[in-house]
């Protein structure tokens, strides 16, 4: 399927996704974040695609959901939208793979919460992230008020919606919001490395580890710890398990095959 707002491209069985759309800042209008579904929902079927790559073309990663096409929402239609980019980012959190965000520029509102739904985020040393929202007379609505404090603590997260103030990408490392600061020029590159050695892994364990992390974060200790029991268990019914544990024992790389 080809895409107005969005360039896909495979690499071996990395995908990287770039929203585009510079004019606005690659702002979340519903067509956006409809394309950004279909092909969230494309690649989550492409058996060959083990890990993918969100980033943003220009200077933004995203600058938010649309303002000018929420302005004159209806209390209904903004309802729909926040579902719409609920359901967007629950899918990217809850998929089988791997999600980097490359994070080239601002990461403002809507552009944040996409951030914080992928599981591992690298920020160009010039981006710019928050959550502005209350400067517009709203608050996030995209997941901002939940995943900012499950990440780094309700104190810092009600000090970024209060304020509504933009953080670089150091500080951000430094409150535990992203895993690494990256050179502007090198961003993709170490995207993509990062992104071809998570290739390497057994994808059932990835989507088990996900699973485990995010859904074990939202419940008490010990039920979480008997999911993990649970998921554990059912390793050792995988093809994975043994060919993992055969080439430690036999001083070689593993192949892993999926099953
Ligand atoms: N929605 C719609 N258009 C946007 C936009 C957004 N979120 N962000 C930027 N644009 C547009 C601007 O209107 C401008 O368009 P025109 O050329 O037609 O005027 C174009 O992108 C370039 O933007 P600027 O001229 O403002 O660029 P700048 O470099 O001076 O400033 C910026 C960059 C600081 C990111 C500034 O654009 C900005 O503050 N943007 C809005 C950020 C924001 O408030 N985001 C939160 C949105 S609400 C939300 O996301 C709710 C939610 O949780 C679901």
């Amino acid at each position: 399927m080809s895409y107005k707002h969005l360039i896909l491209e495979k690499k071996d069985a990395v995908a990287t996704i770039k929203i585009h759309r510079p004019e606005a800042l690659n702002a979340l209008n519903k067509d956006v974040l409809t394309e950004l579904t279909v092909v969230v929902k494309e690649l989550e079927k492409d058996t060959n695609v083990k890990a993918v790559i969100l980033t943003g073309e220009g200077k933004a990663f995203i600058a938010g959901a649309d303002i000018k096409q929420m302005k004159d929402m209806t209390m209904l239609e903004a309802k729909q939208f926040a579902e719409q980019g609920h359901q967007l980012l629950s899918m990217i959190e809850q998929s089988r793979l791997p999600y980097i965000a490359a994070v080239n520029g601002y990461a403002l509102g809507g552009g944040c919460e996409v951030m914080m739904a992928c599981d591992i985020i690298l920020a160009s040393a010039q981006a710019k992230i928050g959550q502005p929202e209350t400067n517009l007379g709203i608050h996030p609505g995209f997941g901002g008020t939940q995943r900012l404090p499950r990440l780094v603590g309700i104190t810092k997260a009600k000090e970024l919606l209060l304020t509504g103030d933009p953080i670089d990408a150091h500080e951000a490392l430094r409150i535990g919001l992203i895993n690494k600061v990256v050179e502007p020029e090198k961003l993709l590159t170490e995207a993509e490395a990062l992104a071809q050695k998570l290739t390497q892994k057994s994808g059932i364990q990835t989507s088990f580890i996900k699973a485990l992390v995010n859904k074990g974060i939202n419940i008490d200790l010990p039920s979480a710890c008997s999911l993990e029991i649970a998921s554990f268990s059912s390793c050792f019914a995988t093809e994975d398990q043994k060919e993992g544990m055969s080439a430690f024992l036999e001083k070689r790389k593993p192949s892993f095959k999926e099953k």
